[in-house]
């Protein structure tokens, strides 16, 4: 709008909400510019995802007011707030997995019945906006067959499709490779120049300094600050969200190494994983690096049963296994915390405790097979106290549950289990800064008891911090062991991307 002259693009002011009695929301406050990135942080369960579904209308408000281009706006559902030009990508994917990525990409103009369904230009069009972001899918496949980078980037391309002035990012990055998280900021960037206010939700303190103007953070439902983030650090920001500050991220390794617990030889796997070979001990937690689409989850799921092995062994305790499926193998003592846990991971209708003892039914079971209820119930509530999981209690659904604390349930349930060898695939997306910590102690707990630990993670920092030792993916192989004294991120990316 020429002439005029915007103080504020999206403002917010006094949210409350609440779930049958339970305020997720008291008194929210946030103000953003046009043009401005705006961070939103805060521990899981905060509020973060409620209010940006109140502010695009998947929510309705039960006090305060909301107001665009100063202007108060009143939002009732999804199609006002897309009047409005607001634009968002949902922490839980919203994609329909049968339809083709060029369908979903233009889903909404598509259901309005406003768009000629001619299938090869939608295919272009979609693949030129995938192109514009920094991206090559094919636009003719369904949703189902790609990875979840893949899909998030749909979601990106899905929000991009419309003509937007607001566009709202509920952890975008958690499902990203450091290179597609690159691209997606340069993305913003342009956005941005373009005058889109953009809020952007993310647990990594790192990605607020680099692209954020500023950070409103929520503590218990609760706005605290709005703070320049030229102004301000990373010790504040963790103080306000946790309440508390930090002393170390990573707790100290002491690993008593024992016998071989777990010996995979040159597997195979579909095309993905060709050739690995690796041998965790009892009492070692190892970590697996690599760029998304190196194989190293398809290496885990292949050792898992989770995909069929083309080639190779796998040895547990010295003896040779041949898994037929994932069942298979948690009957021979492993376990697997998979990547999308969305839809591996946790059954939503379910109440925690259910989620918590699903993988552990034999070890709450006495002798006769009764369920010994008192012994579920104290196990879930001392791993939900452990956790931090953010519930009324542990008979709550995890379907209402905040999406980190979802995340923290899956972790729950394996922690749960006696197993001889753990396998987590990114053990920390999703979840905030102090639960992090939570997780590490778990994992030290577990190897400390002699479990063999697999950790796979995008975060070099954190398989630093919590690994004896890292094997480095690149096109379905090992590049490179390191060592402990070996560790830092030019070791792994040199490996990871292949550079000599
Ligand atoms: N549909 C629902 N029914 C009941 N409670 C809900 C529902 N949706 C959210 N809540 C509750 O509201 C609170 C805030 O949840 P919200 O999803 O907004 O948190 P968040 O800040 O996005 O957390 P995370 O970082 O884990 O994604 C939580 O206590 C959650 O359990
Ligand atoms: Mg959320």
């Amino acid at each position: 709008m020429p002439g005029k002259n915007i103080e504020n693009r999206v403002e917010l002011r006094n949210i409350s909400k609440a779930f049958g009695g339970v305020a997720a929301l008291k008194d929210v406050t946030l103000k953003a510019a046009p043009g401005e990135i705006h961070a939103l942080m805060g521990e899981n369960g905060a509020g973060k995802s409620t209010l940006m579904k109140i502010l695009s209308g998947a929510l309705q408000k039960d006090g305060g007011e909301i107001f665009i281009d100063d202007e108060k706006v009143n939002i009732k559902n999804t199609y006002d707030s897309k009047e409005l030009g607001i634009g968002i990508i949902y922490q839980e994917f919203s994609l329909v997995p049968d339809l083709t990525v060029a369908e979903n990409v233009f889903f909404n103009q598509l259901s309005k019945g406003s768009r000629w369904m001619k299938w090869d230009k939608l295919k272009r069009e979609a693949a030129t906006i995938i192109n514009n972001i920094g991206f090559d899918i094919n636009t003719g496949v369904r949703v189902s067959s790609l990875s979840i980078a893949q899909q998030q980037i749909v979601e990106i391309a899905k929000a991009l499709s419309e003509k937007v002035k607001v566009l709202i990012l509920d952890e975008p990055s958690a499902v990203l490779g450091p290179t597609e998280v690159q691209k997606l900021f340069e993305t913003l960037h342009t956005l941005k120049s373009e005058g889109v206010t953009i809020i952007y939700i993310s647990h990594h303190l790192s990605e607020i300094f680099k692209i954020a103007d500023r950070v409103t953070v929520l503590k218990d439902g609760i706005s605290t600050q709005r703070l320049l983030v030229a102004e301000t650090d990373k010790e504040t920001i963790i103080k306000l969200m946790l309440g508390r500050s930090l002393n170390a991220m990573f707790p100290p390794r002491n690993a008593v190494v024992g016998g071989e617990v777990i010996r995979v030889e040159d597997i195979y796997v579909s095309g993905k994983v060709k050739g690995v070979s690796l041998r965790v001990r009892s009492g070692e937690v190892i970590g697996i690096a690599g760029l998304v689409g190196s194989g190293r989850t398809e290496t885990v799921r292949g050792i898992f049963a989770a995909d069929k092995l083309s080639g190779g062994k796998v040895f547990v305790s010295g003896k040779k296994v041949n898994f037929r499926s994932p069942a298979d193998a948690v009957k021979q003592g492993i376990g697997m915390v998979p990547e999308d846990r969305k839809r591996q991971g946790v059954l939503l209708p379910l109440s925690i405790k259910h989620n918590v003892t699903l993988a552990n039914f034999r070890g709450i079971t006495g002798k006769l097979g009764f369920v010994r209820f008192g012994e579920e119930n104290k196990k879930s509530r001392e791993l939900i106290k452990k956790l931090a999981i953010k519930a009324v209690n542990e008979n709550a659904p995890v379907g209402s549950l905040s999406g980190g604390n979802q995340q923290k349930v899956v972790l729950a349930k394996w922690f749960n289990r006696d197993c001889k060898v753990i396998i987590i695939d990114e053990p920390t997306r999703g979840v905030d800064v102090g639960a992090k910590i939570e997780i590490y102690n778990l994992i030290n707990e577990l190897a400390a008891k002699g479990a063999a630990v697999i950790v796979i993670s995008s975060e070099t920092a954190e398989l630093m911090g919590i690994c004896d030792w890292i094997l480095v993916m690149r096109e379905g192989k090992v590049q490179g062991t390191l060592e402990k004294d070996e560790f830092n991120e030019e070791n792994i990316l040199r490996y990871a991307i292949g550079a000599s």
